[in-house]
This record gives structure tokens, C-alpha cells and sequence, in this order.
């Protein structure tokens, strides 16, 4: 019987199949993150780990699992919590989810391009507050995204999903990324690809949708930022880190760019201080993923990676 570990609460199905496998599941049944040293001494002997993406999968996670350890599981698509290149060393298999939460996660783009350019933040946060307000001809105006370019950084699948939303919102769109896309999904979304001055330079919203890597620390920081129209909005769905915060609230607070819509962070879950500042920015608490249908899916994806790897089989999503 092989034991896997779970390091946080997951949806019953994937447990199920975990379950099914005969192994021996044990689950750290919180939302709340179970303690370092607890969880150390719980993958010892661990032949699967499913990690969460709030875990950091280091070097000596591995060692305390031991050199039994298979597979680590990333209930995510985004791994750059795990360390790959530990992983390799020590022959452990790492997966992760794709395809699986590109549509939830555009949607969460989508409502972060309208919430932001619409200030619809600011509108939510005045009756709220109960502060007096009357319908008004200049009152908060936002602009429309109607023959409006959209600069999409990484067309992967979550950035051609939300560009074929800004489409239907009448949007045009140019892109950035390490590899020219396919002619058909090019033809498709109309889009075509420049480099990333270009993009700085004519996006009037610019969505972030590339892994966060060494190369993508601090994308945007404060020289893009100045780059940007003065009416542009920024949207990171992808990794708190790709945006320098600081510069982010520079820029914000000085109207170098118009307003910003963010779902991640970079000390997730602490945000900027300064970002709670700004009016112009809409800030979410990481909820690309979060539907019901789409955890369940990367819950039993994720699953099936490690029952995959028990039995001796490929995985269906390595990462290493
Ligand atoms: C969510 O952020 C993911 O990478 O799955």
C-alpha cells in the first residue's frame, strides 16, 4: 500500500480516486495551512505528495518525504511553488493541472478588464459605505473597451480563452510571448504578435498571463509602467510577482497608468498596503480557480496524476 499525502482539504473526488487505489490517504483536513514541522514529519514515508499551491515543495520537503517519494502532485497550473529542478535531482515526477481552470480563470480576467475599467470597485465600495451619492452625467465615468487593443502577455490557453472574451467585448487584440502562437489561433482572436515595447505602448488594457519564472520577476516595474498610456489598465491573473507592487502603487498613486485589476500578490496572502490606497485598483483574493466544477477538476486531475505514477504508468501532466 502506498501512502500519499494531501496537504490541505481537496475535493471528495479526488480523494475518492486516491482512495480507490487502495493507498493510504491522509489528508491535512484544514483550509488553514497545517505547520511546517508537521508537515515534514508527515510525508516521511510518503510515496505521493498532492500539494497545493500555497506549499513550498522544496529540497527538504523531498528529503523529509524520503527517496521512496514518486510524485508530487500540484493541485494548480501554475507550480512555481514546486521546485522542479529538486524534483529532477531526486527522480521525483512533478505534475500539474492544465486545462482544467483556463476558462474560470479567464472569467476572473474578464470581470478584472470590466471591474477595473468600469471602476466598478469604487461604485460597490460608495453604497457600501453609505456615502451620498446621486446619478450624475460625469459621475464616475470609466472608459469602454469597444475598438480598444488588448495586450495579452502569454497566449497560452488562459490568455487566448480571455482574449476571445475581450473579442466578444469588441476588443482588438496584440500579444507578447516567447513563441509565436499557432496561424489559426492567430487568425481567430485577429490577433498578431510584437514585442513587448510595442505592447506597453498600445495597450489600453495589458493581461498578464505568463508562468512566473526568474525571467518574468518584475515584468512590469516601474520603467514599463511609465512606458504604458496614462488611460491604460493593468489585469495580473498569473503570479503576484510578475508586477513590481511597489512600482505598481507608484504608478497608480501618479497616473502613469489609469487603474489595475489583481487576483494575485506578491507575499500572497499579504497585499501592498499601498494598494489599499488606491481607488483605481480592484483587488481579489486569488480567485481564478475558484468554482466549484473547476476545483473539483484539478482535485481529480491531479489524482490521476499520482495514481498514474503508483502504478507505474506515465503521468498524464508532468511538469519535470
Ligand atoms: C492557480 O493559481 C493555479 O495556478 O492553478
Amino acid at each position: 500500500m502506498s501512502k500519499v499525502v494531501v496537504t490541505g482539504k481537496i475535493p471528495k473526488p479526488g480523494l475518492d480516486i486516491l482512495r480507490r487505489g487502495g493507498h493510504d490517504v491522509q489528508v491535512w483536513d484544514s483550509e488553514d495551512q497545517q505547520p511546517r514541522d508537521q508537515l515534514l514529519e508527515q510525508v516521511a514515508g510518503a510515496d505521493a505528495i498532492l500539494s497545493l499551491l500555497t506549499e513550498k515543495v522544496d529540497g527538504e520537503l523531498l528529503d523529509a518525504a524520503g527517496e521512496q517519494l514518486k510524485v508530487v502532485a500540484n493541485v494548480a497550473v501554475g507550480y512555481n511553488n514546486v521546485d522542479v529542478e529538486a524534483c529532477r535531482e531526486r527522480g521525483v515526477i512533478a505534475t500539474n493541472t492544465p486545462g482544467v481552470l483556463t476558462d474560470a480563470t479567464a472569467d476572473i480576467a474578464m470581470s478584472l478588464i470590466l471591474m477595473t475599467t468600469r471602476r466598478l470597485g469604487e461604485g460597490e465600495r460608495i453604497i457600501r459605505s453609505e456615502t451620498p451619492w446621486q446619478w450624475g452625467m460625469f459621475y464616475l465615468l470609466g472608459s469602454g473597451l469597444q475598438r480598444k487593443t488588448l495586450g495579452i502577455v502569454g497566449l497560452g490557453a488562459i490568455g487566448a480563452a480571455t482574449a476571445r472574451r475581450a473579442r466578444a467585448f469588441g476588443m482588438n487584440i496584440i500579444y507578447s510571448s516567447r513563441s509565436q502562437a499557432p496561424r489559426e489561433l492567430e487568425t481567430e482572436l485577429g490577433a498578431h504578435r510584437v514585442d513587448m515595447d510595442t505592447l506597453l505602448a498600445e495597450s489600453d488594457v495589458l493581461s498578464l498571463h505568463c508562468p512566473y519564472t526568474p525571467a518574468t520577476h518584475h515584468l512590469l516595474s516601474t520603467e514599463q509602467f511609465a512606458a504604458m498610456k496614462e488611460t491604460a489598465h493593468v489585469v495580473n491573473t498569473a503570479r503576484g510577482a510578475v508586477i513590481d507592487e511597489a512600482a505598481l502603487v507608484e504608478a497608480l498613486k501618479g497616473g502613469q497608468i489609469a487603474g489595475a485589476g489583481l487576483d494575485v500578490f506578491e507575499e500572497e496572502p499579504a497585499v501592498h498596503p499601498g494598494l489599499l490606497e488606491c481607488e483605481n485598483a480592484v483587488l481579489l483574493p486569488h480567485l481564478g480557480s475558484a468554482t466549484i466544477e473547476t476545483r473539483t477538476a484539478m482535485a481529480t486531475l491531479a489524482a490521476d496524476n499520482a495514481v498514474a505514477v503508483l502504478a507505474g504508468q506515465d503521468a498524464p501532466n508532468p511538469v519535470t
